[in-house]
């Protein structure tokens, strides 16, 4: 899935350590972490309807990605509020909106790797953009990449970090094979998630996704299992294997840039979308994006 250039976007501004800058004039430092290493931290945020949806679920994210890489000087909850609060008013932002927040180790004294060259304190982001749902009522087209989703023994995946390499890789193969998306496997050949996504599979009124041993464990996915919860519908999470997911009744992928998306082809293999419980859960969802979520005081 290409997303293209929104004019919208052409003068926006973007919060850089509390300067809020055009984007032609919105850099970081070639010493800045994020350039020496991928060492920083995100989130993708949504605004729906003069909200932020589940804003305190993502910094809290946030947060525990920051601290398990160990950075110093972080900033506090309030500041970073602050500063996503000030750059939706900047940009005049209500609605339609997806910020990425990012929260690099810092700038260095020199080039390197060591966390010892960091002496200034974080870098903090606020990236908002105009940025409807990417596959709002798109159908994918996924396939199988070779790469791996790390496993905890090499890079823990509950850290929601900026070194993208193995996803971006997988991307890679998708794009190759002329589709939406690809599935990473963990290291047992169990699906783990989509290079940017997480997945689920149907099969006789229940729902079935990974436990999030080599996923990120997404904040639309806990929804999603919220969700189910509160609506009796069957959710397991378990091992799920390809062939389980060719079988499904319907598959689908979750995330906050493209909310709940159908899958309708895996490997070649034809998703039959029989069921009606995606809908179902596309409804609940919907439901909660009008109601959930800090409501912006602008
Ligand atoms: C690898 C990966 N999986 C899943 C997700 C979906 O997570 P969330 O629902 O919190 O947006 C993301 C989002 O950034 C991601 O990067």
């Amino acid at each position: 899935m290409i997303q293209e250039f929104d004019n919208k976007n052409k003068d926006i501004k973007i919060w850089i350590n509390g300067e809020l800058l055009h984007r032609d004039k919105a850099k970081v430092s070639v010493f800045d972490s994020v350039v020496q290493g991928g060492d920083a931290v995100w989130e993708g945020i949504r605004v729906y309807d003069r909200r932020i949806f589940c804003f305190d679920k993502h910094l809290n994210r946030l947060m525990e990605s920051a601290k398990s890489m160990d950075f110093q000087d972080i900033p506090t909850l309030n500041y970073i509020k602050n500063a996503v609060f000030s750059t939706l008013k900047a940009n005049d932002m209500k609605d339609e909106t997806h910020i990425r927040l990012t929260l690099t180790r810092g700038e260095k004294i020199t080039s390197g790797m060591n966390p010892k060259l960091n002496r200034f304190g974080c870098t903090l982001i606020v990236l908002a953009e105009w940025k409807p749902s990417i596959y709002s009522g798109k159908k994918l087209k996924l396939v199988t990449a070779n790469i791996r989703r790390n496993s905890p023994l090499c890079l823990d995946s509950k850290i929601h970090h900026n070194n993208l390499m193995n996803n971006i890789l997988a991307k890679i193969e998708a794009n190759h094979a002329g589709v939406d998306d690809a599935i990473m496997l963990d290291l047992n050949g169990f699906v783990a998630e989509t290079n940017a996504t997480n997945i689920f599979m149907i099969k006789g009124g229940a729902v079935f996704t990974p436990f999030p041993k080599a996923c990120l464990p997404g904040i639309t996915r806990g929804l999603i299992i919220e969700i189910c919860k509160n609506n009796n519908i069957q959710i397991l999470e378990q091992d799920i294997s390809l062939t389980e997911l060719y079988n499904a009744d319907e598959v689908f992928t979750t995330g906050t840039m493209g909310e709940l998306a159908r899958v309708i082809e895996v490997d070649k293999r034809k998703i039959e979308n029989k069921g009606g419980v995606l809908m179902q859960l596309q409804s609940l969802f919907r439901k909660l994006t009008k109601i959930e979520g800090e409501k912006l005081a602008f």
